[in-house]
C-alpha cells in the first residue's frame, strides 16, 4: 500500500508536495537564510557550541510517549532542520520517519546534515561564536520534503504518529492543521505536540488559550487526550553571552478514536 502521494516537483533533491510560488517564497521568514536558517542551526544542530542541546527535553518528551512497536509510520510537521524527526528516527531505525516543513531553505539544511552526512561549515560569528564545523549523518530511513501542515500529502489513516513543536502558534488555521492531522493519522495513532501558544492572532488567542480551549477544540476534531502539560518550560539559548528566550509551553499526546 502506497501512503505518500507523489510530489508536484523535485528541487535539488527535495520533493514539494505543494507547489510554492516566487511570491509565497520571497514573503516566508522562514525562507531567510542568513536570519532563520543559520538560527535554527544553531540552537538544533551545534550542541558542541552550548555544551548540551538546548531542547533536549523535547525529544526527551517526544521518545518517551512513543509507542513501543518497530516498523511505524512517523511525521514531524514544521520540522525545520530536522532535529526531533532525526533522533526518531535513529531510536526507530526499522520506522520510516518524514521530516516536512514549508520551508525549503530549512529542508535543504535538514537533508544535507542528516541524509547526505555533508558536513555544514556554519557562521556563528552574530552570537559570538565565530565558524564552526559540523558533522552530518546518513540516515536511510528519513524523508524531508515540502508540505503546508494544511495539506500533509499522506492517505487517509495511514501514520501511526505525527509530532510537532513549536508550530501550532505559527500556522494561519491551527483548527484546520488538527483536523488534517486526524484524517492522515489511523485510527488509534498519535498526536504529540508543544507549542509555546505564543499566537500572532487575537483570534487564535481567543480560539485556542488556555489550554482548556485548546483541549475542547482537539475534542471536537475527533482527539482523545491521552496526557497533557501546561508547565513545559523549555529555553532558547541565543548567544555566547548566555542570554535567552525561556518558553512557558503546553506539551500533549492525543489520539485518534480507534
Ligand atoms: C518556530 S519554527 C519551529 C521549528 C522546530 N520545530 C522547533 O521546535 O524549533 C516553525 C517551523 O514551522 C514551519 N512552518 C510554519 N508554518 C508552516 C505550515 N503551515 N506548514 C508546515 N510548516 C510550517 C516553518 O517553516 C518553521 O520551520
Amino acid at each position: 500500500m502506497t501512503f505518500i502521494q507523489s510530489p508536484v516537483k523535485i528541487r535539488r533533491d527535495i520533493p514539494f508536495f505543494y507547489d510554492k510560488s516566487e511570491d509565497e517564497f520571497r514573503t516566508d521568514a522562514y525562507e531567510r537564510y542568513e536570519d532563520m536558517v543559520v538560527r535554527q542551526s544553531l540552537l538544533h544542530l551545534a550542541d558542541e557550541v552550548w555544551g548540551l542541546y538546548p531542547f533536549q527535553k523535547i525529544i526527551d518528551w517526544t521518545i518517551e510517549n512513543l509507542p513501543s512497536k518497530p516498523n511505524i509510520q512517523m511525521a514531524d510537521v514544521g520540522c525545520s532542520v530536522g532535529r526531533l524527526i532525526a533522533e526518531i528516527a535513529q531510536k526507530y531505525p526499522t520506522s520510516e520517519c518524514h521530516g516536512l516543513d514549508y520551508s525549503y531553505q530549512m529542508l535543504r539544511q535538514a537533508r544535507d546534515f542528516w541524509v547526505k552526512g555533508k558536513a555544514l561549515d556554519l557562521d556563528f560569528g552574530k552570537r559570538g561564536f565565530g565558524s564552526v564545523q559540523l558533522k552530518g549523518k546518513t540516515l536511510s530511513n528519513l524523508h524531508f520534503g515540502l508540505a503546508k501542515a494544511e495539506k500533509l500529502p499522506f492517505e487517509n489513516e495511514s501514520l501511526d504518529v505525527i509530532c510537532n513543536s513549536f508550530l501550532l502558534d505559527r500556522v494561519d488555521n491551527p483548527l484546520e492543521v488538527l483536523a488534517e492531522m486526524h484524517r492522515v493519522l489511523k485510527r488509534g495513532g498519535l498526536l504529540l505536540s508543544i507549542s509555546p501558544l505564543n499566537f500572532q492572532k487575537a483570534e487564535h488567542w481567543n480560539d485556542f488559550y488556555p489550554f482548556s480551549k485548546l483541549k475542547e477544540q482537539m475534542q471536537v476534531v475527533g482527539f482523545q487526550l491521552d496526557r497533557g502539560e501546561d508547565e513545559f518550560v523549555v529555553r532558547e539559548l541565543l548567544d555566547k553571552k548566555g542570554n535567552f528566550v525561556e518558553w512557558k509551553c503546553v506539551a500533549f499526546s492525543v489520539r485518534k478514536e480507534y
